[in-house]
Parts: C-alpha cells; structure tokens; sequence
C-alpha cells in the first residue's frame, strides 16, 4: 500500500490544491491531506478546524483521499502514518528554490522519505491563497478559482466589512 501525504497550511484550499489532490490520487493507493499551523511564518486566517473542514468537504467524492492534521515536523508525521512520500504542487520557477531545499531538509531529516512535485493545471499557476483573500476582500470575483464552501467561508469572514467599504465609498 502506498501512501502519500500532501501537507500545506492550506489557508484556504483553492482549487489549484484540488487539482494536485486529483493528479496525486490517482498516483497513490491513499492520500493524506496534512494540514498544519507549524509554518511559523504564516498567520492563517481560517482556524485550524475550518481549514479540515473546507478539504473534507472538497474531496467527500475521492475514495482514497483522507484529511487530517499534525502538529511539529512533517517528517515525523509522515512515519508516524506509515506514509513514505510527500506529495508537493511546483507552480512556477519561483516555488522551487524554497521546496527543493525543503525536500532537501526533509531528507536529510529521514532519508526514506521521498518528496515528489506535481505540476497544477496551467490556469491554476498563478494562483495563491493570499491572493484569493485579497481578492475576495476587496470584492472581486474568484470563480472557477476556489471551491464553492471557500467562496462562503471567506465571504462569511469577510463580507460585512465589503459592504461597509462600499457603504463608505457611496
Ligand atoms: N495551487 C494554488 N496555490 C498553491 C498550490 C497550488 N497547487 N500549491 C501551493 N500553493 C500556494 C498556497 O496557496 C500558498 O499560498 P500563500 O503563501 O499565499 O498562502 C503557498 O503556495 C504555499 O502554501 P502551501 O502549499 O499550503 O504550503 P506551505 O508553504 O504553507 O506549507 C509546510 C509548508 C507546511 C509543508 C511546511 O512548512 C512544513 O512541513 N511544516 C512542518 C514543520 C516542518 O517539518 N518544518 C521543516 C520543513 S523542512
């Protein structure tokens, strides 16, 4: 049985992440989505239960696909749920001097663990979190770029404040 987990912080999932979650289940006999706070440069927007709640809801549908969390190191994780591979999405040249060191690290860290990058779909490499909350905050439209329950979370989160900006502009 090969298992692969797909960790990120996932603040919040886009569909560019679905993308790679398909591409990878299909390569591997069960997929964990790892969703952690340890990035220590991150300040997420979404809880950490809201972030599990928004990934489970977008794979219900893929059979070998579970969604869970971790705190502390990856690799630690990884063998913890007897997983061997981390599956990462490689978007542009800029996203791979700071994943290839990461699987660098990882690696030497424990050397039986393999990290692959799958490349998203082309409409999906400029994509980002960040820039889909940005987005959402000042009111654009992110259509065909984020999931439905993402759209409402991040409108819940923040369409008071679109409404008083737009009252405020009048
Ligand atoms: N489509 C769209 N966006 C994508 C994407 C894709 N396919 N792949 C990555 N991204 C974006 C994300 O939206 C995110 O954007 P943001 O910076 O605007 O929020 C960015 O790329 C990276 O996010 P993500 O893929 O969620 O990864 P991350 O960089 O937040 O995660 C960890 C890094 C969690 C894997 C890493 O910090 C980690 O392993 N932490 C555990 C502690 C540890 O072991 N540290 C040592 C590591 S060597």
């Amino acid at each position: 049985m090969k298992i692969a987990v797909y960790p990120g912080t996932f603040d919040p999932p886009t569909n560019g992440h679905l993308d790679i979650i398909k591409r990878a289940s299909l390569l591997f006999d069960r997929i964990i989505i790892a969703v952690t706070d340890s990035n220590t440069h991150k300040n997420p927007t979404f809880d950490i239960d809201t972030r599990l709640e928004i990934l489970k809801e977008i794979t219900k549908k893929m059979n070998n696909v579970t969604v869970d969390s971790f705190h502390g190191l990856l690799v630690d994780y990884v063998k913890s749920v007897k997983a061997t591979v981390i599956v990462r999405g490689l978007r542009v040249i800029s996203d791979f001097e700071f994943e290839f060191q990461m699987a660098l690290m990882n690696r030497k860290l424990d050397k039986n663990i393999e990290t692959i990058f799958l490349m998203p779909d082309e409409k999906f490499t400029y994509l980002s979190s960040s820039v889909v909350k940005e987005i959402v905050h000042l009111g654009g439209n992110m259509e065909c770029l984020i999931p439905e329950i993402v759209k409402e979370k991040l409108l819940e989160k923040y369409g008071n404040k679109n409404r008083d900006s737009v009252k405020k502009a009048r």
